[in-house]
């Protein structure tokens, strides 16, 4: 192997090995307790208790970048959530003005508290729903042409089955996919595969066939996720930019700080 071929082998590999060291060292760093943001989730603090994920600076900003500059594909549209979690982005969805939510969620315990999210902050009956299942089987059973607009947040990299996800949404013809997803930095096209374990809440659910604990999943670079967009019918993409979105606090997001993490939507390929 030539030798520049070898030394990125090698800082793919290093990175790759520390990455999650050295964020969770930022997170520390980062933290300011001094400043406590504010945001939409304040209204609803429920959400803030009902996951392991629920920081609040964290869920406060995501709001910022993944529902305020969409409203227009949210509003009196029809929106799926996929990997739903306790229904955090469904009930958002909701209060910015979406006609129907469904919600598709592996885990129960976090269905039966979206469901009760739903019912405490007082959404109407048949409003926002949730199923239980795997997302690549529920994805099967919905008709083409129900749902407006997809929400793909905080899934993609708890997966290895990235194509079968996007052509299975491409199936159902969403015009805009909102997607939220850690990436690889590398400048190539490919996807960084490892193993995550199951029982984490956040995780991927359904574990491979070989493992009950642990799953493969892979973060794609961002140019393999544009081509995968890209073949699934959506190429044009806007990336939402969060070092010009005004944020000072950066504690929770320092995936997005260090370009790890991208929020972008895709709009579909007209016909
Ligand atoms: C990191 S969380 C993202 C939650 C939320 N969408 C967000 O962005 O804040 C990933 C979610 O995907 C769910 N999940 C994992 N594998 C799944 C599958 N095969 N089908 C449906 N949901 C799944 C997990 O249970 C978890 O709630």
């Amino acid at each position: 192997m030539p030798k520049v071929g070898i030394l990125r082998l090698v800082a793919s590999r290093a990175r790759n090995h520390y990455r999650e060291n050295f964020l969770r060292l930022e997170r520390k760093l980062f933290h300011d307790k001094s400043d406590q943001g504010g945001g939409f989730f304040d209204a609803y603090p429920r959400f803030y208790e009902t996951s392991i994920i629920g920081a609040r600076n964290r869920l406060n900003k995501r709001y910022r970048a993944l529902i305020e500059p969409n409203e227009d594909i949210i509003r009196d549209k029809s929106v799926l959530d996929i990997a739903s979690h306790d229904g955090r982005w469904s009930f958002a969805a909701y209060k910015a003005g979406s006609r129907y939510v469904l919600g598709i969620e592996a885990r129960h315990h976090l269905v039966q508290h979206s469901q009760d999210n739903m019912r405490m902050y007082g959404v109407p009956e048949g409003k926002v729903e949730f199923v239980l299942g795997d997302v690549f089987e529920k994805l099967d059973q919905l008709e083409p042409g129900r749902f407006d607009t997809v929400f793909c947040l905080g899934f993609f990299y708890h997966t290895m089955h990235h194509m079968l996800l996007l052509n299975k949404i491409g199936h159902l013809r969403p015009s805009h996919i909102i997607l939220d997803t850690c990436i690889d930095l590398d400048p190539d096209s490919f996807v960084a595969v490892q193993l995550e374990r199951v029982a984490h809440e956040s995780a991927g659910a359904v574990p491979d066939s070989g493992d009950p604990e642990r799953i493969l999943v892979g973060s794609p670079t961002r140019s393999a996720l544009e081509l995968m967009l890209a073949s699934a019918g959506y190429p044009s993409i806007k990336y939402f930019d969060w070092h010009r979105a005004g944020i000072r606090r950066w504690d929770n997001l320092i995936e997005y700080h260090r370009g790890l993490r991208v929020s972008l939507v895709a709009v579909r390929k007209p016909a």
